[in-house]
């Protein structure tokens, strides 16, 4: 007996001790300061981490079977596994984000950051409300100002200011504004108010001043994703009373529209801040529309239905509670009738990590972290 545990004893040793070695080898040569201080998300259920899941709101996933394909199961996140800005964040060595509220609430630690997205939520305002609660971009906006005084009480000016100026900023906003409003027209007016051409300056004119009051805040990196091709997720493409499976051409022509603006948005923030600021377009409705047009290419086999949920002739017929998703979520590139799978999460977020010019302009991540 004596003779046995002396064995466990020796064994348990050598293995702290391998392990000991072997966490110091992976952090002297694989993970060195991390290059951004900090990330900041705003935005919607493709990058929500848990806000909705304290709102009177129709649009929550915390529930099974979101989060399949992940140790920590349901969560809040609008999807079988990972989202984006969870597999960007990896790729650059930092831990995963609280959301807003989990900081606010539970007290979690917000040295890395915070994510203040929410699903439903919009650019204007008024986005989202049939579905309830939300918190939206402007209310977003001052979740982060309330940050940056809780982080005023640990840090002097000087370093704030150099904290926030190397932090990562994400928005990822726009698709409700089409998908909960604008494409709703018996809910909301915009339809009936604004051509496409107009309602889209509308919206950047909004989406500017948010985006200045968070550089006045001292947010010096910013990644602004697209909207992907909406008319492309499952939700448009079983619209109707005899859906045809295509894509719908005129939605994803009106996201055109806005993209193209947000794109010169980036062109025009750029030069008025003139090398003390960088704005990035992330064009995830190139990478999105790629990989819907040659599936097998990227592995993917479904694309014009859900892993989860069906897309009845409403299209509204989401992943509800205990749902039994598809078994080959990887071979689908939506997860459910809004969301993409984890899998083309992993796809978009590499892009945006070092995608040449046409997934991330004017340059990818891995630059914006090596800028001033
Ligand atoms: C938060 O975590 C950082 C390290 O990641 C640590 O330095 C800091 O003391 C923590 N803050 C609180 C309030 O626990
Ligand atoms: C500010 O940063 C400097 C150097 O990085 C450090 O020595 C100092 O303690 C910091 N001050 C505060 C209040 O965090
Ligand atoms: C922008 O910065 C460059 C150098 O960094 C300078 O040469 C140029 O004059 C500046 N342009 C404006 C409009 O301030
Ligand atoms: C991008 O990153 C991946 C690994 O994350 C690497 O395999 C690839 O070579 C990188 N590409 C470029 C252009 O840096
Ligand atoms: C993307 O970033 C990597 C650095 O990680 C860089 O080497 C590469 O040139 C960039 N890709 C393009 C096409 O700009």
């Amino acid at each position: 007996m004596v003779h046995r545990s002396l064995m466990v004893w020796i064994a348990f040793w050598t293995l702290l001790l391998i392990s000991v070695s072997v966490n110091n080898v992976s952090t002297a040569t694989l993970s060195p300061m991390p290059p951004f201080s900090a990330m900041f998300v705003f935005g919607d259920s493709l990058v929500d981490n848990g806000n909705n899941n304290y709102l009177a709101s129709f649009a929550k996933a915390n529930y099974v079977p979101y989060g399949i394909d992940t140790s920590w199961g349901p969560t809040g996140r609008f999807s079988n596994g990972k989202m984006l800005v969870d597999l960007l964040g990896e790729l650059f060595g930092h831990p995963y984000l609280p959301s807003f509220a989990a900081a606010q609430i539970q007290g979690r630690n917000i040295t890395w950051g915070v994510n203040y997205a929410s699903a439903a939520a919009g650019i204007l305002d008024e986005t989202g409300r049939n579905l309830g609660a939300r918190i939206t971009f402007n209310q977003q906006v001052q979740n982060f100002q309330t940050t940056v005084t809780q982080l005023k009480t640990t840090m002097d000016d000087m370093n704030l200011s150099q904290y926030l100026a190397k932090s990562l900023a994400i928005v990822n906003h726009g698709s409700n504004d089409y998908i909960n409003n604008y494409l709703l027209s018996g809910l909301y007016s915009s339809s009936f108010l604004y051509d496409p051409k107009t309602y889209a300056d509308i919206l950047i004119q909004q989406y500017k001043t948010q985006i200045q009051r968070l550089h006045d805040l001292g947010l010096r990196k910013f990644l602004l994703a697209g909207v992907g091709p909406l008319g492309c997720i499952p939700n448009q493409i079983s619209k109707g009373l005899f859906p045809s499976g295509m894509c719908v051409d005129d939605v994803n022509a009106m996201v055109g529209i806005f993209n193209d603006r947000l794109r010169s948005l980036v062109d025009e923030l750029n030069t008025q801040y003139n090398g003390s600021s960088i704005f990035v377009y992330g064009n995830t409705y190139a990478a999105l529309t790629q990989i819907i047009q040659d599936p097998i290419a990227y592995g993917f086999v479904v694309t014009g239905r859900a892993c989860c949920g069906v897309g009845s002739f409403q299209g509204r017929i989401s992943c509800l509670p205990y749902s039994i998703p598809c078994r080959n979520r990887d071979q689908y590139v939506f997860w459910d009738v809004f969301h993409p799978s984890e899998a083309v999460n992993k796809i978009l977020a590499q892009r945006a990590f070092n995608g040449s010019s046409s997934d991330c302009y004017p340059v990818n991540v891995s630059q914006m972290a090596l800028l001033f």
